[in-house]
């Protein structure tokens, strides 16, 4: 059956329509301007950026709060820091309120007025739970420490920012940064003093968790062979733990690498390497590295979380750099050099250590 010219016609321009619909949608998908409309490109956010939104949501959980509430250690060392140091008629600051409790502690003490400052929605909790306890004289303020504001500058800045790892929660960068825009020339920084630690150590055997190439023997199956696909990314040897149990004993004697004073410091004099010894008093097999910190307010008020401490504050982990095994004798010496780009960023924390034999050192 032959087409008719009409039907020819309209086969023709079907056609020319489908083909410059194709071509259309193909411009129009591959329109930079278009896909911008569509999909705008979202904003590139640093690191510092990212941590903040963690840490926004990470408090507004009431699991988070409930375990630094229920940590006896923490609550007690605050408690009588606060009664110690803080005057009836001080102006305060609460940097990172949280449930609001330290500013309650502050405003019982007698204090002239608590601005209690938290970024996470957990300050709506805090708000609730101060008129409840009869704490009257706190303003609740729902915003970022970085953009609150006063005409008047404080007697005291009081804060909890303390990470695992000390300086992860951002404590310097906040705390300094309140500390120059409304802190009174001579006022207190509660707490202020803090000591980072990274102590070579031992694991107890039966709690450490050997790489998994070092597993020859699982009922007859050996893992050996995964040495070749032994992992590059720095993160798969640090490891967090609040297991009291897993550390056997320092190789060492502990001493801070890190002391920190938040009156004077400013985040670009933390230095971004730090070379440091041990002499090994305690024999044993060098499992790693166990990082831990220490905040002192007086001699005798001091707050750990070392994992060898019995009065530890116990919601805080520890971290352990890991380290290939290898045997240590008394007398022996451990060169540590721990390399950072930023403190707060423990993505970026780089390790090594090097172990001298006595007998080479002696000889
Ligand atoms: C470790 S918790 C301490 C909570 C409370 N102070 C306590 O001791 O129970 C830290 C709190 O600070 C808040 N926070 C952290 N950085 C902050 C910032 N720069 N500005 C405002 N709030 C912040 C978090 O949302 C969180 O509630």
């Amino acid at each position: 059956m032959s087409l008719s010219s009409i039907q020819r016609f309209t086969i023709f321009v079907s056609q020319r329509v489908r083909r410059a619909c194709t071509l259309l949608g193909k411009r129009l998908l591959d329109s930079q301007r278009l896909k911008g409309w569509f999909y705008p490109p979202s904003k590139v956010e640093t690191p510092a950026e990212k941590y903040r939104q963690f840490n926004e949501d990470y408090f507004a959980d009431l699991h988070a709060q409930e375990r630094m509430l229920a940590d006896e250690h923490r609550m007690a060392f605050y408690h009588n820091a606060i009664t110690r140091h803080i005057k009836p008629g001080d102006r305060v600051i609460d940097l990172g309120t949280g449930t609001g409790i330290l500013a309650a502690f502050a405003s019982r003490q007698g204090a002239a007025q608590v601005y209690a400052v938290d970024h996470s929605s957990i300050i709506e909790h805090a708000k609730e739970l101060a008129a409840e306890n009869g704490i009257e004289n706190v303003d609740f303020e729902d915003v970022h420490s970085s953009k609150f504001y006063l005409d008047e500058p404080v007697d005291v800045i009081l804060h909890e920012q303390i990470g695992d790892f000390l300086f992860d929660e951002a404590m310097v960068p906040n705390v300094c940064d309140l500390r120059d825009r409304l802190l009174k020339p001579g006022g207190l920084i509660l707490p202020s003093q803090f000591e980072l630690f990274c102590e070579p150590m031992t694991l107890h055997d039966d709690r450490r968790t050997p790489y998994i190439w070092e597993l020859t023997d699982v009922y007859g199956f050996d893992f050996s062979s995964m040495e070749r696909s032994r992992p590059k990314d720095l993160e798969y040897y640090r490891l967090v733990s609040c297991d009291l149990g897993v550390v056997k004993h320092f190789l060492g004697e502990p001493a801070p690498i890190v002391k920190v004073d938040l009156h004077t410091i400013t985040e670009s004099t933390l230095p971004l390497s730090v070379k440091f010894t041990r002499k090994v008093r305690n024999p044993g097999l060098l499992d790693g590295l166990v990082v831990f910190m220490k905040a002192k307010v007086d001699d005798d008020l001091v707050l750990s979380s070392s994992p060898l401490d019995p009065d530890r504050a116990p919601h805080w982990g520890f971290r352990i750099l890991r380290l290939d095994q290898s045997h240590v004798e008394i007398g022996d010496e451990l060169e540590v050099t721990l390399t950072v780009t930023d403190w707060s960023d423990p993505e970026t924390w780089q390790w090594t250590c090097g172990v001298w034999s006595c007998e080479n050192l002696t000889a």
